[in-house]
């Protein structure tokens, strides 16, 4: 299993952030994290949790009030036929929600569909649970979705297993429900999991969310993976949560849960009872924030970046996935053959500005890079006159520097 493990990559993200940190005052558009602060509710449950003493043991699965609001949760946000608490377990973030759901359904050499590009954990999760990710591709010129048919044609009689993940990370495209019906008939047909990652799920900014996992029959045969990281502003609280209907499949993932953390943290639980029962208006003004965001970047980009770098508006989550002009070439000696890479350099030590590139989540991501815009508004503007400087000179016939 040690050995195993050194062929299971870790994400060039790890690499940005340590060059982001040799750059001084960086704008910190590489990371997917928000620059808003948790709700008072959150802060004030935390707190609370603290001065009550809520710091011994608890069941594995989480405290029963948390296991009862994300059961009605889920019912009521998301229309999935959960039974009752007794269906969920609480995780380590989404991430680990996600490492508990491919443990608990792979046998070692199951092929797992995952979209390319792919948020890179799901890849190295799905490797760590001894399975082998199979990608099938999201295509730009389909707003990011996939092509149902071509995707049918990547099972095999080793597949177990596809992820889903809409609103995406990094394209911010989102499955439309008769992609969602095309992919539930070929879970069913093919007798398949489904491992729907729905961390965007309250960013959604064309159309409403849909989970897959509300299809008549599919709560079945899918496990919905959700946290609180991006809805709620706890990046680093670490809270998310998954449901498993079948008894088995979940004794499996309560196993994996229990083996490796036992329960998860105590306070951050109490605090995600406060999420959950505090005011959400909350959610409402990060939402509309970053929807005002969201344009004001795109916009920027369209105004600064002088057609180098360009882009549609996103359908969900807050990533501006950029197109690279495939003649552009950095003016920096040394520059990686990787043109996503080649800008990313380029942006960082030259521009200050944070971005990652867009082959770090998957060959389709070649040509692109990701830039987060939940930043703060000073530092998208900064970013974005940071852009101006390097590649807006080149149509006022100045060249690079
Ligand atoms: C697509 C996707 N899924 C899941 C997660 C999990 O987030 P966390 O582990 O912070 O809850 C992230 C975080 O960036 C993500 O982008």
């Amino acid at each position: 299993m040690a050995a195993f493990l050194d062929s299971v990559p870790i994400s060039g993200i790890i690499r940005i952030r340590d060059m982001m940190y040799t750059v001084d005052k960086p704008f910190r558009l590489d990371q997917g994290d928000v620059s808003f602060d948790a709700p008072p509710s959150v802060k004030e449950a935390l707190l609370k949790a603290v001065h009550d003493n809520r710091t011994h043991y608890l069941p594995t699965n989480g405290v029963p009030r948390l296991l009862e609001l994300l059961a009605e949760k889920l019912r009521r946000q998301n229309h999935l036929p959960v039974n009752g608490p007794e269906e969920i377990m609480v995780t380590t973030g989404g991430i680990h929600a996600q490492f508990l759901a491919c443990q608990a359904v792979l046998e070692p050499g199951d092929e797992v569909l995952v979209p390319n590009p792919c948020w890179p954990p799901t890849m190295s999760i799905v490797m760590t649970s001894h399975g082998v990710p199979v990608p099938y591709t999201l295509h730009a010129e389909r707003a990011w979705r996939p092509d149902i048919a071509e995707m049918r044609s990547k099972v095999t009689s080793r597949t177990k297993a596809i992820v889903i993940n809409t609103p995406s990370n990094p394209t911010g495209g989102v499955l439309t429900r008769a992609d969602l019906e095309a992919i539930a008939a070929i879970a069913v047909e093919k007798n398949l999991w489904v491992l729907a990652d729905e961390a965007y799920e309250d960013l959604q900014w064309d159309g409403e969310h849909f989970s897959i996992g509300s299809l008549p029959g599919m709560y079945d045969r899918t496990i919905p993976l959700h946290t609180f990281s991006k809805t709620y502003a706890m990046t680093g609280l670490r809270l998310g949560y998954l449901a498993i209907k079948d008894k088995t499949v979940r004794m499996r993932a309560h196993k994996m849960l229990l083996y490796t953390a036992s329960n998860i943290s105590s306070i951050v639980q109490f605090g995600g009872i406060g999420a959950l029962e505090g005011p959400q208006d909350f959610v409402q003004q990060f939402r509309t924030e970053l929807f005002a965001r969201r344009q004001l970047f795109l916009d920027g980009i369209a105004a600064n970046a002088n057609g180098v770098l360009s882009g549609a508006l996103p359908a969900g989550a807050f990533y501006a996935f950029v197109k690279i002009d495939p003649n552009w070439k950095s003016p920096m000696a040394g520059a990686q053959a990787s043109l996503s890479w080649a800008m990313t350099e380029y942006l960082i030590k030259q521009g200050r500005v944070g971005c990652i590139p867009g082959v770090d989540f998957g060959s389709n991501g070649e040509g692109y890079i990701r830039l987060c815009f939940a930043r703060e508004r000073t530092e998208l503007v900064g970013a974005l006159g940071a852009i101006k400087n390097l590649l807006g000179q080149r149509a006022e016939g100045k060249g690079q520097r």
